[in-house]
């Protein structure tokens, strides 16, 4: 069996970050959507792994490499366009040939114990198996309407009046019959090739789609609220952990992971929280979670409920920062230059709340 990624597409939910780079690298936790999802994969003892790359290719490639810090082998498949999911599914076929494959969406974020599932439709023999989810926002999803003995009736994509409140996951199993599927639908209203229409013409030809309903959380991280969602979710199912340094003017409350070398001078952190590699946090507060990358500096400032991409400086800030999403190398501090004002340079689609 392998295991094709999607990672193209634009990410224009999450601009001003998404400008700059990939949806799929911003860090839950510390960690980019896309390694978990690789890792998950993996963990389903799937080695050979393709990945659908866009516009973002290069820094796709250099942060996955050929995959051997995973455990694993990449292929790099280029689509020219977002053309949909079925599309980069469609242009899949040379790498993954008449194997059955499992499909991810690059940016959704899934409580684990998937492995299962894999394993499980790797020995069944379904045409394809797919994820759902009870979701209270239907609209925004791909929709399954179910007969009443569980099978299959309708799937719908992004319908404005849900039959159902059940979300098809970013997460699919195919067997070869999938190629003669994508192969029999047409463009969508919003102009892409569905996987939604392509697993809809596999139920009308009679083939067999299994409808697995997860209990766990899952998070399609496409937007700010939703990575800090996945955040939160995440930082509260791990442990404590300190590979840096604490000085005994600090506190450390609840569960907080310190990142190789990261430094906490007279602060105090209130888990679950995590600090990267190389990050000092001076005079400061770090409240639940709270995820700070690597090499940042919070100095004189608090911060709760929050992601900070690397390289970020924050200082002496007046009140406490929260709910954000912070992308690289920002700088946010005090000034006592005249005239007191706020002076901001933020990225197009950019959104400031202040006092
Ligand atoms: O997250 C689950 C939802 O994902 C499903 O409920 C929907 O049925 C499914 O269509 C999909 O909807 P989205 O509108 O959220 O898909 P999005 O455009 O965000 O793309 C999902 C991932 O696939 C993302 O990592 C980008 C990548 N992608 C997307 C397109 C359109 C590609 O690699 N190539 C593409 O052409």
């Amino acid at each position: 069996m392998k295991g094709l990624i999607l990672s193209g597409g634009n990410g224009t939910r999450l601009r001003p970050i998404t400008y700059t780079s990939a949806k799929q690298l911003v860090p839950v936790a510390n960690k980019p959507v896309l390694f978990r999802v690789i890792e998950t994969i993996r963990d389903a003892g799937i080695v050979d792994i393709g990945i659908i790359v866009g516009n973002t290719a290069a820094e796709v490639m250099a942060a996955v490499g050929d995959g051997s810090k995973f455990g694993v082998k990449i292929t790099y498949i280029q689509q020219d366009a977002p053309s949909g999911l079925a599309h980069a599914v469609k242009i899949a076929h040379p790498f993954i040939g008449d194997e059955k494959f499992v499909m991810f969406l690059g940016d959704n974020c899934i409580q684990g114990g998937i492995s299962g599932l894999i394993k499980q439709f790797q020995d069944s023999t379904y045409n394809a198996q797919i994820v759902l989810k009870e979701v209270p926002n239907p609209r925004s999803f791909g929709v399954a309407e179910l007969n009443p003995n569980g099978s299959i009736l309708r799937l719908v994509e992004k319908p404005k009046e849900p039959k159902s409140n059940l979300a098809l996951v970013g997460i699919y199993m195919f067997d070869s019959s999938i190629w003669h599927a994508i192969d029999s639908i047409k463009p969508s209203a919003r102009g892409e090739l569905e996987i939604t229409d392509a697993i809809q013409a596999l139920v009308d030809t009679g083939k067999t789609v299994f409808p697995y309903v997860h209990r766990g959380w899952w998070i399609d991280t496409g937007k700010k609220d939703d990575m800090l969602e996945a955040n939160r979710l995440v930082l509260d199912e791990m442990g404590e952990q300190n590979n840096g340094s604490i000085d005994a003017a600090s506190h450390i409350i609840g569960k907080v992971i310190i990142e190789d070398g990261a430094e906490v001078i007279n602060s105090t952190i209130r888990g679950p929280a995590i600090i990267g590699k190389g990050t000092r946090i001076i005079n400061s507060y770090v409240g639940p979670f709270t995820s700070i990358y690597h090499h940042c500096t919070i100095q004189n400032s608090e911060i709760e409920h929050s992601i900070v991409l690397e390289d970020c400086t924050i200082n002496d800030l007046p009140g406490r920062l929260c709910d954000s999403l912070i992308g690289r190398s920002v700088v946010v501090s005090r000034s006592s230059a005249r005239p007191s004002a706020y002076r901001l340079v933020l990225g197009d689609h950019s959104h400031v709340d202040v006092l």
